[in-house]
């Protein structure tokens, strides 16, 4: 939605894909640029329609954002995944590929920190060996060397944006960033139950996804396309972005006990906010990220504008005032 916000501002005509739903509700996001987008009903599976899509349209740029985004949901929807993140770059590709003989079009693939997975080297560079540890991961890997192949073998403008975590007010409730500003939120209002979380040792470089389409956008408009890392350059614990947002909210969390006995209880009132749940540990956990954004602010000039502390408090602003007024 960012993207599409980006565009529209920029001038473009911008044309969505979309899978159809039988409830036609999962567009929360873009409502209020929804009458400026053209949308087609599309889903990353479908070669034939991407194809007649693509000679319909006749894109000067492609961005492929789409995928099964959920790391846990991708062991339980292995295939699919793997069908959608993996198989289905290589038929936007092919269609890309196709309509490149009759006019020039740029492809960027949204590629992703998860690659990195039980990291080689710390702070990752786009040349760290890649070691990733889902079906998710294993997939995007796939999508990431096929728009490297098609850029090498037909000269296809063709580029990998590999972003590490980028959150917003806009974050879906089953990412661990949003889960707690909303659960968090939900304690201060009274509710009794405490949030459940997984590991919450996990290090992750986050950034705000409004920077981070910025970025998307200038690693287009190269004139040679090729592959960059857009992070933040600092890692925080999910127990720091507890921390955080507890801060902003007045409450001051104390942590006790280790692994899945840990909880995080608030000082003043005993309440127990926080505890740790086996359910959202993973079978094989990406322990610690943290990018090197180097040759992208160089070659791009790339100026991120959001620090940690703006992004977590604007979740919690956002979140404060969508539901409480
Ligand atoms: N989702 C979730 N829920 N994660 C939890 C929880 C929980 O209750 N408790 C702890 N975590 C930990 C996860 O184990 C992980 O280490 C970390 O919090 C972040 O989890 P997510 O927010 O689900 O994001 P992710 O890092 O797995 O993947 C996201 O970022 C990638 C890199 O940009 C997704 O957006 C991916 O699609 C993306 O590729």
């Amino acid at each position: 939605s960012y993207l599409a916000e980006l565009l529209l501002e920029k001038g473009y005509d911008v044309h969505g894909l979309v899978r159809r739903s039988s409830t036609g509700n999962n567009t929360a996001n873009i409502n209020h640029v929804k009458d400026q987008i053209t949308f087609h009903y599309s889903d990353l599976t479908d070669a034939a329609n991407l194809e007649s899509i693509m000679l319909k349209v006749r894109p000067d740029e492609v961005y492929n954002l789409g995928a099964q985004s959920h790391v846990s949901v991708s062991y339980d929807c292995p295939t699919y995944t793997g069908d959608v993140n993996a198989i289905g770059v290589l038929k936007l590709l092919e269609a890309v590929k196709r309509l490149a003989k009759e006019k020039q079009v740029k492809f960027y693939q949204a590629s992703t920190s998860e690659l990195y997975g039980k990291v080689k080297e710390t702070p990752q560079t786009e040349n760290t060996p890649f070691y990733p540890r889902s079906p998710y991961a294993v997939a995007k890997m796939y999508g990431y060397w096929i728009t490297v192949n098609y850029r090498e073998s037909f000269n296809l403008f063709s580029c990998n944006g590999i972003l590490f975590n980028h959150e917003s007010p806009r974050r879906g409730p089953e990412f661990v960033t949003r889960k707690i500003v909303q659960g968090l939120f939900n304690a201060w209002m009274g509710d009794r139950e405490p949030l459940r979380l997984g590991n919450l040792d996990a290090l992750r470089d986050w950034g705000h996804a409004k920077d981070y389409v910025e970025a998307m956008y200038l690693l287009v408009q190269q004139d040679v396309s090729d592959d960059y890392v857009i992070s933040s350059g600092e890692q925080h614990s999910v127990r720091d972005f507890c921390d955080m947002v507890a801060d902003y909210i007045g409450i001051q969390i104390e942590w006790q006990g280790e692994g899945l006995d840990e909880v995080g209880i608030d000082m003043k009132t005993g309440q127990r906010l926080i505890e740790v749940s086996e359910e959202f540990y993973r079978p094989a956990e990406v322990n610690t990220l943290l990018g090197d954004c180097t040759k992208a602010k160089q070659t791009l000039n790339w100026v991120p504008k959001y620090s940690f502390k703006d992004l977590v408090h604007e979740m919690c602003k956002i979140e404060h005032n969508e539901n409480y007024y």
